[in-house]
């Protein structure tokens, strides 16, 4: 069921928002070559512990880390460890932050030093699905306008939207309804009420969209071995358009 919140359930949701943005760019300000992803998630729980918030990551289904760090072929949920980031890597950090009884979420794709022409235009699309996706978002808009804008923006750039992950609403738990496609036909999916909080996260792969998941049971890959790039905000839908609170 999707249940939108109230003014005083969104005021509340700003804080940790905030927090997830800001660590966004705490992140993007010191990540590079010869970092690990393991210094990423060090930097990710020490961030949002000071800000006396929870990292919603760490436990969650069992997970071990305060982010998802997931390089190049990794689409989602990279677990940190001792991989060592070079140059030419592009590198999603994804992250939730518990705080006031509400989370929030986002996730950019960072590239390190100089990439490929190729892996820059995918960070630089992805990016521009999840702005597409929005584009009209506003109260009474059919939920999958937002997954067929951010399906048709990617493969007219000749990229592919990942299939088996979504966005997903968000409150006072991390995924809660509805679940928000990457893919779709317009005009369909129910019509989003104002005061509906929701993650739009596009994936999307430079080769196919087939992902395996790794023995660990997380580390979700492309089958080709192509890069993917992800880029998530938190936002509210308005009777006239949306409230990124992640932004
Ligand atoms: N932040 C992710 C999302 O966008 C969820 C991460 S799964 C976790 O939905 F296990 F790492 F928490
Ligand atoms: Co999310």
């Amino acid at each position: 069921m999707i249940r939108p919140k109230t003014e005083e359930e969104i005021a509340l949701m700003r804080e940790p928002c905030r927090i997830v943005k800001e660590c966004l760019a705490f992140v993007g300000e010191r990540i590079g070559a010869g970092m690990t992803t393991k210094e990423v998630d060090e930097l990710v729980y020490r961030f949002i512990k000071a800000e006396g918030a929870e990292p919603s990551c760490l436990g969650y289904c069992g997970y071990p880390a305060s982010a998802c760090v997931s390089v190049n072929e990794v689409v989602v949920h990279g677990i940190p460890d001792g991989r060592v980031l070079e140059e030419g890597d592009i590198v999603s950090v994804d992250l939730c932050a518990y705080k006031n009884g509400f989370h929030g979420d986002g996730a950019r794709t960072f590239r390190i030093g100089k990439v490929s022409e190729e892996n820059d235009r995918l960070v630089r699309v992805t990016e521009e699905c999840f702005f597409r996706g929005i584009d009209g978002l506003r109260a009474g808009t059919p939920l999958y306008d937002i997954s067929y804008k951010v399906q048709e923006h990617a493969e007219r750039n000749g990229f592919s939207v990942i299939r088996s992950y979504t966005g997903h609403g968000i409150g006072r738990e991390m995924h809660e309804d509805p679940a928000v496609p990457n893919f779709g036909r317009k005009g369909t999916g129910p019509r989003l009420e104002a005061g509906t909080v929701i993650c739009v996260e596009p994936m999307i792969a430079a080769g196919g969209w087939r992902v395996k998941v790794k023995g660990d049971g997380w580390t979700a890959y492309t089958t080709d071995g192509k890069c993917a790039a992800h880029y998530e905000n938190t936002l509210v839908v308005r009777e006239d358009g949306v409230e990124i609170l992640t932004l």
